[in-house]
């Protein structure tokens, strides 16, 4: 099974991570769309247009399946994508909704891009008591690599809600990649990576190919840290085949 995800940058990285390890037979097609990062600024209409052509990218090397693995594309552009494309698309937010729905636990954090937490998708689908906090320093470091700080800006952010709540919900793909520093802040608070709910078959062609459509040294070297790099692995500028 050919799968395709994007993302904007190495964020959904953390998706193809969780997802290769426990479906290793597929053939994983991987785009971030590093020129255009950060989306989480963006307007919906933006978001679209980006969306778009992430996904005919995607269509080019022949994927048969889709997975949004960006919470901003998939809060704000889920429905309108799914009736432009024959070819499924799964959003990386709908496994956690139900998961949330399902789970005893009442009080629920989010923490995301302004434009998923604009989007009220969590307050919406959940019927829960549910917290949304925007979070929009984070994405511009990770992307960067410029962690020094990053316990700092998470506690500005996380402070208030220590104690408050059962669940956070890790809202956006790039922040798997300091989930530990969030552990350390949050103490005994269940931390919730997205990418853990999703389940997709099996297949039986174990490959890995992964694009940006901007491509540099910063880049390269986040890929090889968040993944679990083999020699077969391939990482490309989308500009060059
Ligand atoms: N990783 C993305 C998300 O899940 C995009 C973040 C961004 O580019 O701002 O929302």
């Amino acid at each position: 099974m050919r799968i395709g995800l994007f993302d904007s940058g190495v964020g959904g990285l953390t998706v193809l991570k969780t997802l290769s390890k426990k479906y290793p037979n597929n053939h994983y097609i991987y785009y971030g769309d590093t020129l255009n990062n950060p989306y989480g600024n963006k307007t919906k209409d933006e978001l679209l247009t980006l969306a778009k052509a992430n996904i005919e990218f995607l269509l080019s090397k022949d994927v048969e399946m889709i997975i949004i693995a960006c919470g901003t594309v998939s809060s704000n552009c889920l429905n309108e994508l799914k009736k432009i494309y024959q070819i499924p698309i799964y959003s990386i937010l709908e496994p956690t909704i139900d998961y949330l729905n399902e789970i005893a636990c009442q009080h629920i954090g989010v923490i995301a891009t302004e434009a998923t937490i604009n989007s009220h998708i969590f307050k919406d689908k959940v019927d829960k008591d549910v917290i949304e906090i925007a979070t929009p320093k984070l994405v511009p470091l990770i992307e960067s690599n410029n962690l020094n700080n990053i316990s700092e800006v998470l506690k500005e952010y996380l402070v208030d809600y220590i104690d408050k709540i059962d669940v956070l919900v890790l809202g956006c793909t790039h922040y798997p990649i300091i989930k530990d520093e969030i552990k350390k802040i949050m103490g005994s608070t269940l931390i919730l990576d997205m990418s853990e709910l999703i389940n997709i078959d099996e297949g039986n062609e174990k490959e890995i190919k992964i694009y940006f459509s901007k491509l540099n040294e910063i880049i390269i070297s986040n890929t090889k840290r968040i993944i679990d790099f083999d020699s077969k692995t391939i990482i490309k500028s989308s500009n060059k085949d």
